[in-house]
C-alpha cells in the first residue's frame, strides 16, 4: 500500500494499494468520524461493490444511505445533481455528515459538484474504481457537471478528504472501460515521464498498476501542488482534451472520453509535427503506443466539425485556446492559439 500526500487549500491523502474496500470504514474513519454516509454510485459500480462498502462503512459505525443513478456519461446533467441534492436534503444530511463517491469520472465528478454546493460544502471522499478515475479526475479536487452546451461547464474545485484507490476493484472492469483510462495514464508519460513512457510501451496492458497510478498520483501531485486553481501548468493535463471534448461532443458522447483523448493525442501530435514543434519520431512514438494500447488515432470528423465544437470548450479564453502539444517525450508545451489558427492546426493533425 501507497500513501500520497495532495498539499492543496485542504491536503489529503492518495491510499492506493489493493483490497482496500472490505476495509473502507476503517480507512475512512481516520480522516472523518463516523456519522452519516451518503454513498453516490452508479448503477454498474452499486451493483457489484455496494453492499461491501456500505456494510464496511456500517459496521465501522457509519449510517450509510445510497443514491444510484444509471451509468454514463448522459447521467452528469443538471437534472440528476438536482436529483442528488434532493436526496441529500431528504436524508437530512449535515455539514459534519460525509459523501462518498463510489465510482468512475462521472460518479466522482458529480458527486464532488453536490459536495461542493449542498450546504455550501460537506466533507466528501473519492473512491474511485475506474483507472480513469483513479489516476486524474479523482485527484486534485475538480468537480462538475455537464451543460447541453458541452462537458464540465458547471463546476467547482472542492478538494476531497481523501481518495481511496482499490487497484483490485480494476479486475472487474470492462477492457474497454480499461482502455480508456489507459489513454490518460499515456498521457502522463508524454507529459511528463519518459521512463513511464518506455515502461507502458514495454508492458502493454499487463503494466504494473502499483507502480503506473502511483506515479500517475505523483506527477498530478506536483501540478496541483504548482497550479491548483488550473491558471497555468495544470492546462498541461488538458493535452488530447480539446480535441477529444470535440470529438465526444460531436459523437454525443457515443465515443468514450478515453478514446477521445487518444484521438485528440493523435491529431495534437500530428499537427506539432507538421508544424515544427516536435520531430516525426515523436509523432510516431504517440501514434505507436496508442495503437498498442487499441486505441483510435483517426476520426472521421472533419476540421470544421472539430473546430466548431471547440468553440464551445470552457478551456478558450477569449479569442485564443491554450493548446497542449507535445516536444518531446516527458516535455510538452502551452502553445495559445487563436480560433483564426485551430482549424487549420486541426486540420494537419487528422
Ligand atoms: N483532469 C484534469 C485536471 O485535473 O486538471
Amino acid at each position: 500500500m501507497k500513501t500520497i500526500d495532495i498539499q492543496a487549500t485542504r491536503s489529503y491523502p492518495v491510499i492506493i494499494g489493493e483490497n482496500l474496500l472490505e476495509d473502507i470504514g476503517c480507512i475512512v474513519s481516520k480522516v472523518h468520524a463516523p456519522c452519516k454516509a451518503a454513498i453516490i454510485s452508479d448503477s454498474n459500480v452499486w451493483s457489484v461493490y455496494g453492499d461491501l462498502v456500505a456494510s464496511s462503512l456500517e459496521s465501522t459505525g457509519y449510517c450509510a444511505c445510497n443514491f444510484v443513478f444509471p451509468a454514463g456519461e448522459s447521467s452528469k446533467n443538471s437534472g440528476t445533481y438536482l436529483e442528488i441534492l434532493n436526496f441529500l436534503a431528504d436524508n437530512q444530511l449535515t455539514r459534519t455528515d460525509l459523501i462518498v463517491a463510489l465510482g468512475g469520472g462521472v460518479v466522482g465528478d458529480m458527486a464532488g459538484f453536490a459536495a461542493a454546493t449542498y450546504l455550501r460544502g460537506v466533507p466528501y471522499i473519492q473512491v474511485p474504481t475506474s483507472l480513469l478515475a483513479m489516476v486524474d479526475s479523482s485527484v486534485g479536487g475538480k468537480t462538475a457537471i455537464d451543460l447541453p452546451a458541452g462537458k464540465n461547464l458547471a463546476g467547482a474545485f472542492y478538494q476531497p478528504k481523501c481518495v481511496i484507490c482499490d487497484y483490485s476493484v480494476l479486475n472487474t472492469l470492462p477492457e474497454d472501460i480499461f482502455r480508456d483510462g489507459c489513454s490518460e495514464v499515456i498521457k502522463y508519460g508524454i507529459l511528463y515521464d519518459p521512463e513511464l513512457f518506455q515502461h507502458l510501451y514495454a508492458s502493454g496492458l499487463d503494466f504494473d498498476r502499483e507502480y503506473v497510478i502511483s506515479r500517475c498520483v505523483e506527477l498530478k501531485r506536483n501540478v496541483v501542488l504548482e497550479d491548483e486553481f488550473d491558471t497555468g501548468a495544470r492546462q498541461k493535463l488538458n493535452l488530447g482534451h480539446t480535441f477529444g471534448h470535440a470529438i465526444e461532443k460531436n459523437s454525443n458522447f457515443t465515443v468514450t472520453h478515453g478514446q477521445a483523448v487518444a484521438i485528440g493525442m493523435a491529431i495534437a501530435a500530428r499537427a506539432s509535427s507538421t508544424y515544427g514543434i516536435c520531430e516525426a519520431a515523436i509523432t510516431e512514438a504517440i501514434i505507436s503506443i496508442l495503437e498498442k494500447f487499441k486505441l483510435p488515432v483517426t476520426t472521421d470528423y472533419s476540421d470544421q466539425d472539430l473546430y466548431a465544437a471547440t468553440l464551445s470548450d470552457k478551456k478558450r479564453a477569449g479569442m485564443n485556446v491554450n493548446l497542449i502539444l507535445p516536444r518531446h517525450i516527458g516535455s510538452c508545451i502551452i502553445q495559445a492559439t487563436t480560433i483564426n489558427e485551430l482549424q487549420p492546426f486541426i486540420k494537419a493533425g487528422l
